[in-house]
């Protein structure tokens, strides 16, 4: 793959996402990027790419590109069936979309909810819900790690917020709905079908905020937001809404990626995985490592231009779409020396595995501990594990998403 795309001329290159060889390795494909086109006209998204670090990394931090899609010059007209209004309001009130006027203050309100230190806190709770799934996901001497990942954060996020039992299987789907509907290249009509079932979504999002407001609890994540307040300003009702929906969207198939790809690289570095079973304390950068050699992002979030500029060398327009590519940069050798090479023990103190800049991910620190006690979980219960074969994939819009990944326990 490597030699034949090495040698691949810019007006032969095709980036296809989906290609079955892109799934397994999107290395080579991410190299020839960042050596022959590090700003690359993608015509099939009507898009631009980037991927060289330097740039992912300025762009994140240039406030004139912003995250609303409506900014772009080809968004279609969006006409919202009245029974999807409470969608729209869920997107225009969450992170990604809210003015800057109001996403500074409602990041600031929650920071500490989400903070490291907070999220020590949860992990009793998390290893709790390993351990039961693990039960649940292993059959006889194979345990499918996709499986077991794959329930995980809804069920974490369920537990920390403290969701009814009745309505987690709702909420969760609602998540799973919007997180794989949230891509402006998918036609109008498949997103409202995947969306439909909202009003009673949210009807049932409103009821576990509302009776929480009346019953409030001591020790949940669902409360503590309510309560968030700085200087007597709080979250509006529609934003504190779009939070709780957020934490159902957005942590659910990327922590789950994170913990299969995880086990993945590791599986493949055997010297690597004797060295952290002998010494635990280096775990937390071997995880933060796989993160970054093979993170499972096709592509980062689009951002579009508030304004024309210049940018990497080349004009942009106001309204043009740029892509960046987290996974492309986070093997940039300019960024990481010797980017190829698995190290455990490797400097990542600005890796991007989790965004930079105003929309760096706010529940890093989450998916981080969910990460690290997963992984740790599973090492240390099943020290012998091995894997069977490759993964399995599933169509996925955003991620290079596992469906199924066995290992043998024992
Ligand atoms: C391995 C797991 C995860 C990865 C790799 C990841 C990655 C990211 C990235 C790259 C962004 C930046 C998006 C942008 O540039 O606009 C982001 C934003 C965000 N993430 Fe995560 N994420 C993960 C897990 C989670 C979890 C568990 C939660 C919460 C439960 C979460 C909540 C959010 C939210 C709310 C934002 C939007 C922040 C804003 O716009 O200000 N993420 N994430």
């Amino acid at each position: 793959m490597m030699d034949i795309l090495s040698e691949k001329k810019i007006e032969d290159f095709v980036l296809d996402m989906d290609a079955p060889s892109f799934l397994v390795d999107p290395h080579p494909t991410f190299r020839w990027l960042r050596e022959n086109a590090p700003v690359y006209q993608w015509q099939a998204r009507q898009a631009v790419v980037i991927s060289r670090y330097r740039d992912v990394k300025a762009m994140l931090a240039d406030r004139r590109f912003s995250n609303n899609y409506r900014l772009w010059e080809f968004a279609p007209p969006e006409q919202w069936p009245p029974e999807l209004a409470d969608f729209q309001r869920l997107i225009d009130n969450g992170l990604s979309l809210l003015p800057d006027h109001r996403h500074g203050p409602v990041r600031k309100l929650v920071s500490s909810t989400m903070s490291a230190r907070s999220v020590e806190r949860m992990q009793a709770c998390i290893q709790e819900a390993i351990d039961e799934l693990l039960e649940q996901s292993i059959s006889e001497n194979r345990l499918d790690v996709a499986k077991f990942a794959g329930l995980l954060p809804s069920r974490v996020i369920c537990d920390l917020l403290a969701i009814p039992l009745d309505m987690r299987d709702d909420l969760c789907a609602f998540g799973l709905a919007a997180a794989r509907s949230a891509n402006i290249a998918l036609p109008i009509d498949e997103i409202f079908a995947a969306i439909s079932p909202t009003p009673r979504w949210v009807a049932m999002l409103r009821r576990v905020i509302n009776d929480r407001r009346d019953n409030p609890r001591a020790d949940d994540l669902l409360s503590t937001l309510i309560d968030a307040r700085d200087e007597g300003a709080k979250l509006s009702e529609d934003e504190l809404l779009s939070l709780v929906f957020a934490f159902f969207v957005a942590g659910g198939d990327a922590t789950k990626n994170g913990i299969a790809w995880a086990v993945h690289t590791l599986l493949h570095h055997p010297a690597d995985l004797a060295a952290v079973q002998r010494d635990p304390s280096l775990l937390r950068n071997a995880v933060e490592e796989t993160l970054r050699f093979d993170m499972f992002a096709k592509t980062g979030f689009p951002k579009y231009c508030t304004e024309a500029m210049d940018f990497a060398g080349i004009p942009l327009r106001k309204g043009q779409m740029v892509i960046p590519l987290l996974t492309a940069a986070l093997r940039d050798e300019e960024a990481f020396p010797n980017p190829d090479h698995f190290d455990i023990r490797r400097d990542l103190r600005h890796t991007i595995s989790f965004g930079a800049g105003q929309h760096t991910c706010l529940g890093a620190a989450l998916a981080r501990m969910q990460l690290l006690t997963a992984v740790s979980s599973l090492l240390s219960r099943f020290p012998e594990m091995k894997p069977l074969g490759e993964p399995e994939f599933e169509p996925h819009p955003l991620m290079r998403s596992m469906k199924k990944y066995e290992v043998a326990i024992r």
